[in-house]
């Protein structure tokens, strides 16, 4: 796997790869790599001849500058980690490279998609951040195909509302969240969860769990599912930034789970800012139901099946 820093070289590289007829993917990051990255390598690498993994800590999209400084770095074993995982071509462009002296420009995708759940707290900006870095990484690599993980569920809506109105010409592709054993999300921020931190960052998952059963035991009334999943993070004295049952295509909230909604969560934990989602499907949970002692999320997959875990 080579590393390229500059988008001429990073081009060049391309074009030889497009003359011999080879279908590009690319899974953007912003590294310290964990099984969530590799997992979208893996699904990139069953998509397309040729994967570039990018690893930019995009400074236009944090609206914390000590979230920014604080962010883990270790662009070494990154590198080693998506050679292993089989990608061909690591982009890590310096920040000079991405955003050079006169850069004004912002793509922003306007509206609820942006303003809603992440939007209402970080700030529209911060997706504002993402989609012009995004549009960015599309224009220079021009890959047949783009995955982004299921965790960030908003960005990911995002992401394909830009494609759709820029025709960008790409496919975009979401693959599910990857989670420790015990049902925590992976992240690249969980490094960060010191001491009793790290035990009280199930909140989230286990938030979701609790409505996953409450819905189980035939409750489809929004606040009452939501009450369940508030109580589950009240056990471990951790209070939500938000936490929403909303349509999954346009992010409107819901009264009632009568068809596919996402609910979605987020909170700080220590200096810790985390965010979860699962997709809850009424049909799935009373045929398949939850019982007592069930494990919570499952490890690798975003759609709980408790039978199969
Ligand atoms: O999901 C991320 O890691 C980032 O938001 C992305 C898509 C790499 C853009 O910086």
């Amino acid at each position: 796997m080579r590393t390229l820093r500059a988008v001429a070289e990073l081009r060049a590289a391309l074009a030889q790869t497009r003359r011999a007829g080879r279908t590009i993917a690319l899974v953007p990051t912003m590294g310290f790599l964990h099984e969530g990255h590799l997992s979208l390598i893996a699904a990139a690498r069953d998509q397309a001849d040729e994967v570039v993994v990018s690893l930019f800590v995009n400074p236009a999209q944090f609206d914390e500058a000590s979230d920014l400084d604080a962010y883990p770095r270790d662009e070494a074993r990154d590198a080693g980690l998506a050679a292993q995982a089989g990608a061909h071509l690591l982009f890590a462009p310096p920040v000079q490279e991405m955003y050079p002296a006169g850069f004004t420009t912002q793509v922003r995708v306007q509206g609820p998609l942006t303003e809603e759940l992440e939007g209402a707290h970080r700030g529209a900006a911060h997706f504002h951040g993402v989609t012009t870095v995004v549009t960015k990484l599309l224009n220079m690599v021009a890959p047949d195909v783009a995955l982004f993980g299921q965790k960030d569920a908003q960005q990911t809506l995002v992401i394909q509302r830009l494609v759709t109105d820029l025709d960008l010409p790409v496919r975009i592709e979401v693959a599910p969240t990857i989670r420790e054993e015990d049902g925590l999300a992976r992240s690249s921020r969980n490094v960060r969860l010191g001491g009793d931190d790290r035990r009280r960052a199930l909140a989230l998952s286990r938030a979701l769990r609790a409505a996953e059963q409450a819905l189980a035991a035939g409750t489809s009334d929004a606040a009452t599912l939501l009450a369940a999943a508030r109580a589950a993070m009240d056990d471990f004295d951790v209070e939500p930034e938000y936490l929403a049952l909303v349509d999954p295509e346009d992010l409107r909230p819901v009264a009632t789970v009568d068809q596919e909604t996402l609910l979605a969560v987020a909170a700080r934990v220590g200096q810790v800012r985390l965010i979860d989602n699962t997709v809850l499907s009424p049909e799935l949970h009373h045929r398949r139901g939850y019982a007592d002692g069930d494990p919570p999320l499952a490890a690798g997959v975003n759609r709980t099946d408790p039978q199969e875990v």
